[in-house]
């Protein structure tokens, strides 16, 4: 009998459902939440209505792409967490109901293993044991990854997340939200000339509270002396915000790899569709001596396909959760 599970993602505002069989994906349906733009971030209370509008109808082309009735699965799978409350608590009730209802094995899934767990969803798969940064708009680790379950946090951010970084930059460059995937577009037609400062902090830990500092007096002494700076130089500022938060997040991926000896290195998590990201990693990779392992686009972001693959090695350990399971919003 194949081991066929639905995977539900609800853990910020986007509203994904997934079909895995045996450790394949067979479908990733993901609805984002475009009513957030309005407000320049996620506002919580209108990502749990969106999940609950969204979730029926994604969870049934899930299965409609996958080719799969519900009398098929073997499992539903959910994240538990770390994120929204009240979003998690949308996809954790539906799948609840779901498994109840069909009396199927309940599965939960920590949405930060998942991100990193997405490398098995394709070809090539790393090899055990490798180092992963996890870099997404809520978190910012280094993890060294020994097996599917034993994942081990290096360094991690002490403030903002990298996604955050590139996200509150481009508020301040009035720029429409997530930032991240325009400041990676306009940077590609700019030059890094702005020096934005590296932050000194000890040990494999990060910050990005103080570059954000940087470019909001940046941008207030350059517009009082020019007010169209920004709109003159939205390339450049850009190339030069996304070179500066790469340097930070490739120095201490480096410096984790030189200490752990670990030269199978993996990036995961949203801000690893950054093309920047993408290329400085393969050329220190070359430099290093690496193996490097990067998700195609659609494990990078939130998606309930990484959901699938991580619950599918929970399900090989008989790894499931009872009813009264509730999420956790860190
Ligand atoms: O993993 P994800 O979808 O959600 C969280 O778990 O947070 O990550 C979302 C973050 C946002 O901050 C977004 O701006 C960032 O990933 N992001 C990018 C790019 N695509 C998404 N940042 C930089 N360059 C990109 N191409
Ligand atoms: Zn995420």
């Amino acid at each position: 009998m194949p081991v066929t599970i639905l995977a539900i993602e609800s853990s910020c505002d986007d509203t994904s459902a997934a079909v895995i069989r045996d450790g394949v994906v067979l479908s990733n349906c993901v609805a984002n939440q475009e009513v957030h733009q309005l407000y320049g971030g996620v506002v919580p209370e209108v990502a749990s209505r969106a999940h609950q509008a969204n979730i029926i109808p994604v969870v049934t082309l899930a299965l409609k792409q996958a080719g799969v009735t519900k009398t098929d699965l073997t499992a539903v799978a959910f994240t538990r967490g770390p994120g929204l409350l009240g979003s998690l608590l949308v996809g954790t009730s539906f799948a609840k109901a779901l498994a109840l209802s069909f009396d199927l094995p309940l599965i939960e899934v920590n949405h930060l293993t998942a991100h990193v767990l997405a490398h098995f969803a394709e070809e090539p798969k790393p090899e055990f044991p490798f180092l992963c940064l996890t870099v997404s708009g809520g978190h910012t680790q280094i993890m060294e990854v020994r097996d599917f379950h034993d994942l081990e946090i290096l360094g991690q951010t002490i403030d903002d997340a990298a996604g955050e970084a590139f996200d509150k930059s481009g508020k301040l460059l009035g720029l429409g939200y997530p930032a991240g995937p325009l400041i990676d577009k306009y940077a590609r037609l700019g030059q890094p000339r702005f020096p934005f400062p590296e932050p000194e902090v000890p040990g494999l830990n990060f910050s990005f509270s103080g570059l954000k500092t940087s470019i909001l007096y940046f941008i207030k002494r350059e517009t009082a002396a020019n007010p169209d700076f920004i709109t003159q130089n939205l390339h450049d500022i850009c190339a030069s915000i996304q070179a500066r938060i790469v340097t930070i997040l490739l120095k201490k991926l480096r410096k984790a790899a030189r200490q752990t000896g670990i030269r199978a290195i993996a990036i995961a998590g949203g801000v690893s569709a950054n093309s920047g990201l993408r290329e400085a990693l393969t050329a220190m990779g070359e430099q290093e001596g690496w193996t490097t392992y990067i998700p195609a686009f659609q494990y990078c972001t939130d998606n309930a396909g990484m959901i699938g693959v991580a619950a599918y090695y929970k399900y090989l350990r008989g790894e499931f959760c009872e009813q009264n399971v509730t999420p956790f919003a860190r």
